[in-house]
């Protein structure tokens, strides 16, 4: 199998691509895709205010770094549990890599990424039995999700300590305005700030995500030194040399031969929120003007015993991006047994090898099925991998988006259904003619 290899952080294999795109026609786009990078890396693209993200070491400096993991160290005095109250890029980007990396990735729990009346009861059942603190997260400092649920937990906060509350929470939110702010200057809790120029999707590698990160036990310099590695690799070259500018290329250019989806699938389920994370950032930033890929995402072997028939054989309007693990997994050995099974062939070898088996087989059946895919290779799941890897696809999407012609860092069709509830919920202010359709109608049945 050819394998696509860029320095040590990442290799992408392109055999199943080429049967529907040639390697020519790919490094052919050279001239558009160099142009849609600059674009981003010169700051002369729509939305160019919001670019703050692009070198993680100005993002996160060591004084930075320090100040987060003396924070949470100082959090950690007072409880091992962790509340992030926050939705979107203000809570994704910390489950991917909690989930992906924390030895205890119970040691954050999260609230307001969701207004279930159901979820909320039973988190605060939980924290009635146990000491925590609380990072809520909100640029804005205005959304509607995370602000309700911050009441909550204050209240519950409040109730269960009858001193010593501010010190229990931090708030990370913009540097002056916002409600939230000015909470947290009322109140005295401790805040990080989040730059004006770091939108929520791409601020997983700020404060935003550090923090909690931190908390959870994960090493956020290797982290950090990850993304900026990535960074480094991706600065310059072509797309022969430029993993980024490979992976743009590519899917644009299926995009044009009709793709509609991209899916991500990963063979690992420690990666399912990076792939909620994924979505969301690809989603937010290319779904505009009536264009853009279709984010998805499959958790194989699982998905492949319910979403394996569609992707094998269901409309062609699909392709495929494969994560892929390479080495450091631990090892689980199939071991003898009743033979009845029929799994003798597999004694003494690893549940790695069957998984891996599965990856190759999968990926070359479904490009036999029609559908393109490639495979992302990182060497091991670890931090500092992670964050190469995070970097990647927010670089990756930020050419993207300049390369389909819309803004990358804007996402004012999430505005939509907040005018709608707003108007529902009697907010003042809200225009009641944000909510002028008749009244739903239901069918009943039965
Ligand atoms: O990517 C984005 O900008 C959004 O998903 C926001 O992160 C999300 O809406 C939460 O916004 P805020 O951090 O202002 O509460």
């Amino acid at each position: 199998m050819t394998v696509l290899q860029f320095a040590v952080m990442i290799s992408i294999n392109p055999t199943n691509v080429y049967p529907f795109l040639s390697g020519l026609l790919i490094e052919q786009q050279t001239t558009r895709v160099d142009a849609a990078h600059k674009v981003l890396t010169s700051g002369t693209g729509p939305g160019n205010d919001f670019i703050g993200w692009l070198n993680p070491a100005d993002v996160a400096p060591e004084s930075l770094i320090n100040e987060i993991i003396s924070t949470a160290e100082n959090l950690h005095t007072l409880a091992d549990k962790m509340v992030v109250v926050g939705i979107g890029g203000s809570y994704l980007g910390t489950r991917a890599v909690v989930d992906a990396l924390s030895t205890n990735p119970k040691s954050i729990t999260y609230a307001g990424q969701n207004v279930s009346a159901a979820y909320h009861a039973n988190l605060l059942g939980e924290l009635d039995n146990q000491d925590y603190v609380v990072n809520v997260v909100s640029k804005s400092g205005t959304t509607t999700e995370p602000a309700v649920a911050f009441r909550v937990i204050l209240n519950h906060l409040n109730a269960k300590y009858p001193t010593g509350v501010s010190e229990r929470v931090v708030a990370t939110t913009d540097k002056n305005k916002g409600a939230l702010r000015q909470l947290a200057t009322q109140n005295g809790y401790k805040t990080f700030p989040i730059e004006d120029a770091i939108g929520g999707r791409y601020s997983v590698l700020s404060p935003v995500g550090l923090l909690p990160i931190a908390f959870a036990g994960v090493d956020i310099q290797a982290l950090v030194r990850g993304a900026s590695d990535m960074y480094s690799l991706c600065a310059e070259g072509d797309i022969a040399s430029n993993p980024v500018l490979w992976y743009v290329a590519t899917r644009n250019l299926l995009m044009q031969k009709g793709i509609n989806i991209e899916v991500l699938a990963s063979f690992e389920p420690r990666l399912h929120y990076l792939q909620e994370w994924w979505k969301q950032l690809f989603g937010e930033s290319e779904g505009k003007n009536g264009i853009g890929l279709f984010p998805a995402s499959v958790e194989y072997t699982t998905d492949l015993h319910s979403m394996g028939q569609y992707m094998q054989d269901g409309r062609r309007i699909v392709m495929e991006t494969f994560l892929r693990i390479e080495s450091g997994e631990p090892t689980v050995l199939v071991p003898d047994g009743n033979p009845i099974d029929e799994l003798a062939y597999l004694v003494g070898r690893g549940l790695t090898e069957v998984n891996e088996a599965a990856w190759k087989a999968t990926s070359t059946a479904h490009a036999n099925g029609g559908v393109p895919n490639l495979t992302l290779n990182i060497p091991a799941l670890d931090a500092y991998h992670l964050g190469g890897l995070i970097y990647f696809f927010e670089r990756a999407c930020g050419i993207s988006g300049y390369l389909m012609g819309v803004n990358p860092f804007d996402q004012p069709g999430v505005e939509d259904y907040k005018r709608g509830m707003f108007s529902l919920l009697g907010k003042p202010g809200a225009s009641q003619s944000d909510n002028n359709r008749p009244e739903s109608t239901h069918i009943q049945f039965g």
